[in-house]
């Protein structure tokens, strides 16, 4: 595992946006996981820019989010579909055909979770997956739980994540209280792991990076991928 401490969250964006362009560069067609909240923006930012100024295609990748909330339409603005719409697909050349979550709205959301496994499968799985990290130390929607889960499933929030997200909503009572998520399994099978994580992380980066392997610690599991990149802000 690599861990890189940089002093802000610009240069956190930039190293971001720079291991995920060149795996952009390094294979044109890759498939990039992707994750929504405030720790990717920045570097959502600068691809975007890197693609408006001719240095970056998008043509060819592939991207698979890491989760969606359930029952909210895509053209909701607090769904992730609209997030990543906003800060990224929008703003590149690719495809929208090219770019997936999984659908929150399915009637039969253990169908969906099939679907959306398969789907990843089928693109030849992960070349590069982004994260972040929740202060329970949650990835993807994984919550604290008492396995680590393999695959996409459907997940109740925790209170407290329920309460972190809800800064992004009017009222609390907004807040979706399930979302659909890859599974740790899931996560595991990415040939690379990138994780961004800002200042007010570090306690609970510190515990999932140097403690026990946990699934009270979602992220802990991480100890346990070959190819994992972790970028801290301290400040
Ligand atoms: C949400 C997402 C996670 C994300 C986490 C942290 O719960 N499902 O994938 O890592 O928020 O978000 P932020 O980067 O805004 O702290």
């Amino acid at each position: 595992m690599r861990i890189i401490q940089t002093k802000n969250y610009e240069e956190m964006s930039v190293l971001a946006a720079g291991l995920l362009g060149a795996q952009v560069l390094l294979k044109p067609g890759c498939v990039l996981g992707l994750a929504t909240g405030s720790s990717p923006v920045g570097a959502y930012d600068r691809l975007a820019a890197e693609c408006g100024e001719g240095r970056l295609d998008f043509s060819q990748v592939r991207t698979v989010n890491l989760d969606e909330y359930c029952g909210l339409q895509p053209d909701d603005p607090q769904s992730y579909r609209y997030f990543m719409d906003k800060h990224l697909f929008s703003r590149v050349n690719i495809p929208q055909g090219n770019t997936h979550l999984p659908n929150g709205l399915a009637e039969d959301i253990q169908a969906e979770s099939q679907r959306y496994e398969d789907l990843i499968d089928s693109l030849g799985g992960v070349d590069m997956q982004l994260l972040g990290i929740g202060h329970n130390g949650h990835i993807g929607f994984n919550e604290p739980a008492p396995d680590f889960p393999r695959r996409v499933h459907r997940v109740q929030l925790t209170e407290s994540t329920i309460q972190a997200n809800s800064r992004l909503f009017q009222r609390i009572e907004d807040v979706p209280t399930q979302a659909v998520t890859m599974g740790i399994g899931t996560i595991m099978k990415a040939r690379k792991i990138l994780l961004i994580a800002g200042a007010d992380k570090a306690g609970i980066l510190e515990t999932a990076l140097s403690g026990p392997i946990t699934p009270q610690v979602p992220a802990s599991v991480l100890q346990l991928h070959p190819d994992v990149t972790v970028i801290a802000c301290k400040g």
